[in-house]
């Protein structure tokens, strides 16, 4: 797989993050300008205070933690993947046969140029650059991720959004004869998410193919899922058949299974709750103990003018 270089969108150094050594010393990856994406300073900023408080960038904290990258190992064997099982050490063996080729997307709605994509088309016409994200699931575990995709952005300039279009919905394939998860009554079976336009055409929003170099394996997604960093784990819908241009809110899975716990925004924030539990620190997988949640992921520099007068307790 081609791989462009990360633009210095970010503001860590690599130094600072310590990653995998087998994935380090093939990709020399020490010796490359790469940068986790944004916020992370304020990560490296942030004191490991017990009582949850967040340092924003540009203040001082005395404990700097440096991200790691988590293993292959760990990465594609401990998920969320409601479409095979709810027991996240399961997904992978149940996933191992779920066909991803061939694979089309359709890129629908509210478009001047809609199409339908061959996924070996998205790969040569969107080439795939590295991108290291934290990736926080609401349920209150953290990984870091180095990924490969291209922004969200790049797809939807080339079918056009029409003016009308505000919103994205993306859908999950319907295969309930390959995925057992869907004969579940209790969800409203696809998948669904969403993301508002400017979100969708920020540029830490990426479509995901791969991840420590290697195409995405089922369990992660493949061929083609996405990744916001700054928002829970669950807006990272996996295995997109369809991306639509839309002019309301979409309704996502969790928001139509429960819609007290589970927002349309579902931004990282330490300072708003989950009804049943805090969400101001999480565990890291890998780790022992746990570390200070930090909002918006800690790519608040990136995201927060996007959210910028809006009330985020109640856009939760
Ligand atoms: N996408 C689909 N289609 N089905 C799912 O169950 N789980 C979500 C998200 N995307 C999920 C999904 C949740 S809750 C999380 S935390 C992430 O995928 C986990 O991604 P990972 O397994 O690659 O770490």
């Amino acid at each position: 797989m081609k791989i462009r270089r990360t633009p210095p969108w970010g503001n860590i150094p690599s130094s600072e993050i310590t990653p995998e050594q087998t994935y380090l010393s093939r990709r020399k990856f020490m010796r490359e300008a790469l940068f986790l994406a944004g916020g992370a300073l304020a990560l490296a900023a942030c004191a490991t205070s017990g009582g949850g408080g967040i340092a924003q960038a540009g203040q001082a904290g005395p404990t700097p933690e440096p991200d790691t990258l988590n293993t292959f190992e760990q990465i594609t064997n401990f998920n969320n993947y409601y479409e095979f099982t709810t027991d996240k050490e399961g997904v992978a063996s149940e996933a191992a046969n779920f066909p991803t080729s061939p694979w089309q997307v359709s890129v629908e709605g509210m478009v001047s140029k809609p199409g339908v994509f061959d996924i070996d088309q998205i790969r040569k016409q969107f080439p795939a650059e590295e991108r290291i994200y934290r990736l926080r699931c609401v349920e209150g575990w953290s990984m870091v991720i180095p990924w490969q995709g291209f922004p969200l952005a790049a797809l939807l300039r080339a079918v056009e959004p029409t003016s009308d279009a505000k919103y994205v919905k993306f859908t999950t394939i319907y295969d309930p004869a390959d995925m057992p998860g869907q004969n579940s009554p209790f969800f409203p079976w696809p998948y669904v998410e969403g993301l508002r336009l400017d979100e969708a055409m920020n540029d830490l929003t990426i479509l995901a193919t791969g991840l420590y170099g290697k195409d995405l394996l089922p369990q992660n997604g493949a061929p083609l899922r996405l990744v916001v960093p700054w928002k829970y784990g669950f807006k990272s819908i996996k295995a997109i058949v369809k991306v639509e241009l839309v002019a309301d809110q979409p309704t996502s899975l969790w928001m139509a299974s429960a819609p007290n716990e589970y927002g349309f925004y579902a931004n990282v924030n330490p300072e708003v709750p989950h009804p049943r539990w805090s969400q101001s620190s999480e565990r890291r997988i890998g780790e022992s103990g746990r570390r200070p949640t930090l909002k918006f992921n800690g790519y608040g520099d990136q995201v927060a003018a996007l959210y910028a007068g809006m009330d985020l307790k109640a856009n939760y």
